[in-house]
């Protein structure tokens, strides 16, 4: 196979309402090939440089209106480049392309004026093929090109953003390669490799902005076929569908949000190190004086039912003898603290009371308890964002609240250690419900 790119020269510069079918097909008679030959035949390929059919279409613009018309052009901000110059946004146009500036362009146009993608460049591609072929009787197919910069990878390429009468998408799926091993994954992307190669021709600076590519007629067709538009990959399946800074501030933003009461957990096991991780940003909580109060012990399955037997004997007898509930209340009260029993891990978070300062009087000793208990509560949260964080659901059960001295004996800790309740931590066994709107004005007073 060999492929072959000349370049159409001999455009006059394009301005609005010029007839470019017509203006290119005048200049294909003396298009001239490698082996001396002239003019186009059946299969050749149109490459257009997207910026002329726009400024055929009339999408230019002052300069001074370039931010609004980005704006205006994008469906939203992937993500934002801070340069010396000044702010980059990268953004999914409305043709679903991801792009610098909406592709909105300063370069190859006159003094402060921009030029804007054409509105839908897989017709603009359908029209002009429709009319080159007209003008010259051939079979051809039209690539209208723009140049886009890319993740991974430094320097820009040309890619095909409209096509007309050729396959953009080669599927190698199902076929085997050299060596017999089958292709599983490989689509070639077609029409932005020959859009790629007509660059290396029209150039950046050339003043050449339509070439002609043959050798591809295999992938041409008599029908215009689906377009670009399949070139661009669903945002549902694009793993990168944000830049890493803004995927990291979503990730922030809505970190608190997730977590969630779980009450039901699967059976898939809690790894140690994502424990271990949610503890070490526990431990990252503001506390008073200065001090670390906080402690989490993690109860082990052996010890788990004579800890929460011993806690259910007091709970039983609060709510016959106190309470005065009947056997079936308690009984129906009792069970919800089996959460505890079945969870995959079982976390008991305390407060140390060890540096809270004593009072001469009650009330202040009364009040620097309270302020340890609320640092506690501070660090327990953090550590419910941060198994959260890991997709790791958990449920902070108050009960050993309600029985301090009876944790304390059962797990032989010192008097100065106040329970902050249970926590039971799993993988969710199913979705949660979604949260009940509240009204912030409600909350902020
Ligand atoms: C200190 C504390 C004690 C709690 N005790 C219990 C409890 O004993 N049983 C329970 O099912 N949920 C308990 N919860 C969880 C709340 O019921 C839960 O946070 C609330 O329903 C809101 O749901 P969400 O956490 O999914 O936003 C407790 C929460 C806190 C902060």
């Amino acid at each position: 196979m060999t492929l072959q790119v000349v370049g159409i020269s001999g455009l006059p510069r394009i301005c609005a309402d010029d007839d470019l079918a017509a203006l290119c097909a005048a200049q294909f008679p003396a298009t001239t090939w490698a082996d001396g030959t002239t003019g186009l035949r059946d299969g050749d390929i149109l490459v257009v440089t997207s910026k002329i059919v726009s400024k055929a279409e009339g999408r230019v613009i002052s300069g001074s209106d370039r931010e609004a018309a980005i704006t205006h052009e994008s469906v939203r901000v992937v993500a934002t480049k801070h340069t010396p110059r000044g702010i980059t946004r990268i953004v999914e146009t409305r043709h679903g392309l991801i792009m610098a500036a909406a592709g909105v362009d300063a370069s190859n146009t006159e003094q402060d004026t921009v030029v804007l993608l054409p509105v839908d460049p897989d017709h603009s591609a359908r029209e002009l093929r429709r009319a080159l072929q007209e003008a010259s009787g051939l079979r051809l197919g039209v690539i209208i090109t723009d140049t886009m910069g890319r993740a991974w990878r430094e320097g820009v390429t040309d890619a095909a953003i409209g096509c007309a009468g050729i396959r953009p998408l080669e599927d190698h799926r199902g076929r085997v390669d050299s060596f017999g091993h089958p292709l599983e994954m490989t689509i070639v992307a077609i029409a932005d490799e020959i859009a790629a190669a007509s660059d290396l021709v029209k150039g950046k600076d050339s003043g050449m902005p339509v070439a002609v590519v043959r050798g591809m007629q295999a992938w041409t067709s008599e029908e215009n076929g689906p377009g670009a538009r399949t070139l661009i990959r669903s945002s549902s399946e694009d793993l990168f569908w944000l830049g890493t800074a803004e995927a990291m501030e979503v990730g922030a933003q809505t970190a608190i949000e997730r977590r969630r009461t779980v009450r039901r957990f699967s059976a898939r096991a809690v790894e140690d190190i994502h424990i271990e991780a949610a503890v070490a940003q526990a431990i990252t909580s503001p506390a008073p004086h200065h001090t670390q109060p906080w402690r989490f012990l993690r109860i082990h399955n052996e010890k788990r039912p004579v800890l929460l037997d011993a806690m259910r004997t007091q709970w039983e007898r609060d709510l016959r003898e106190l309470d005065g509930y009947s056997d079936e209340s308690v009984a129906k009260r009792l069970a919800r603290g089996d959460l505890l029993r079945s969870a995959p891990v079982l976390l008991m978070p305390f407060v140390s009371l060890d540096h809270a300062h004593i009072y001469p009087d009650a009330g202040r000793t009364s009040s620097e308890r309270d302020m340890f208990i609320a640092a506690g509560g501070a660090a327990v949260q953090s550590l419910l964002v941060a198994l959260a964080a890991h997709g790791i659901g958990s449920a902070w059960i108050s009960s050993s609240m309600f029985c301090s001295d009876v944790v304390r004996e059962t797990l032989s800790l010192p008097s100065t250690w106040q329970p902050l309740g249970a926590v039971a931590v799993g993988y969710a066994a199913s979705e949660s419900e979604p949260r009940q709107t509240l009204n912030v004005s409600d909350f902020l007073l």
